[in-house]
């Protein structure tokens, strides 16, 4: 093929749509590694520690766990230890080859996601407004609506997965997906600013600077809105349109590449190596 044929080739439709299928595929492998970074972070920090008789507000950061007794630290292990489950599987729902071959599977782990989920968001909204109110109001409504949403994403995907309206079914789930994980992406955003402003540029130590706040819709309204411009990109029969849609696909990745690089190196690692320095 000469030059320029190569290059009008990249205007026909197959190659267009390759390209999105590849930058999603792309956008899955980086994920998968910043989930389970995050999955084996929970693990070390709020299992190893408990299970090894350690003091777990050594290692963990969060105030919530410090100023929690009884009930309230019971129903925050609850909150935190399923969500190793979440990161290590959840992942694996959206993997065509892992629907299509091991149909029984997608089932099951489609479920339990969706229960635990649902367990994560209920528990997480008794923990952000009960107890010592550690973040303002304005601070906390970012969560608040991830948590409200979860609840709404767990409902329609399951009931579509029921009705057997597959599309329908697969886009809820990839919101319930995006939602449920939103505390992770935040990680991912927050660590990244961090690393690409060299520190903190509008960020505060109780999370609510103007960036905090940006950052805590961000986290879940961004995936989102990625995820619609590739649905839609999918759809389209126009090769530049598919193009457009991967060019908005590739600055997703790289927002996650840079995200999922700076959470390893300057939170999960440090943390992980506390713990091991004394087991
Ligand atoms: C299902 C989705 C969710 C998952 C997987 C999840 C996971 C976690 C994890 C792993 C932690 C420990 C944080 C750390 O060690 O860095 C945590 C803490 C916390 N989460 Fe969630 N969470 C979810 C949803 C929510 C929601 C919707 C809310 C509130 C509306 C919430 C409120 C909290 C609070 C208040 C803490 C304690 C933070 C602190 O004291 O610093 N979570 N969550």
């Amino acid at each position: 093929m000469t030059k320029s044929n190569t290059f009008s080739h990249l205007f026909h439709l197959e190659p267009a749509k390759k390209a999105l299928t590849i930058s999603a595929q792309s956008w899955l492998a980086i994920a998968l590694v910043g989930q389970w970074a995050f999955a084996l972070y929970i693990f070390m920090i709020y299992a190893v520690t408990l299970a090894n008789g350690l003091d777990v507000n050594d290692f963990s950061p969060a105030p919530k766990l410090k100023s929690s007794e009884g009930f309230d630290r019971f129903l925050f292990f609850s909150h935190v230890i399923p969500a190793i489950y979440l990161s290590l599987f959840g992942l694996f729902q959206l993997v065509p080859q892992i629907r299509n071959r091991f149909k029984s599977f997608h089932r099951w782990n489609g479920r339990i996601f969706l229960i635990l989920g649902f367990i994560g968001a209920t528990t997480g909204l008794y923990l952000q407004w009960t107890g010592d109110r550690w973040q303002s109001v304005t601070a906390s409504l970012g969560i608040t609506l991830n948590g409200l949403l979860i609840l709404v994403a767990v409902f329609f995907t399951w009931h579509y997965a029921i009705k057997k309206q597959i599309n329908l079914h697969k886009r809820w789930a990839v919101h319930a997906f995006i939602l449920v994980n939103g505390v992770w992406s935040f990680r991912l955003y927050l660590m990244g600013w961090y690393m690409v402003n060299q520190g903190p540029n509008g960020n505060t130590r109780n999370i609510d600077g103007p960036m905090d706040l940006f950052l805590s819709y961000a986290c879940y309204l961004l995936p989102m809105a990625i995820a619609e411009v590739y649905f839609w990109a999918n759809r389209q029969r126009s090769s530049g349109k598919v193009w457009g849609g991967t060019s908005v696909m590739t600055i997703g990745i790289l927002i996650t590449l840079i995200g999922v690089s700076a959470a390893v190196i300057m939170m999960w690692t440090p943390r992980i190596s506390k713990v091991l320095g004394v087991l």
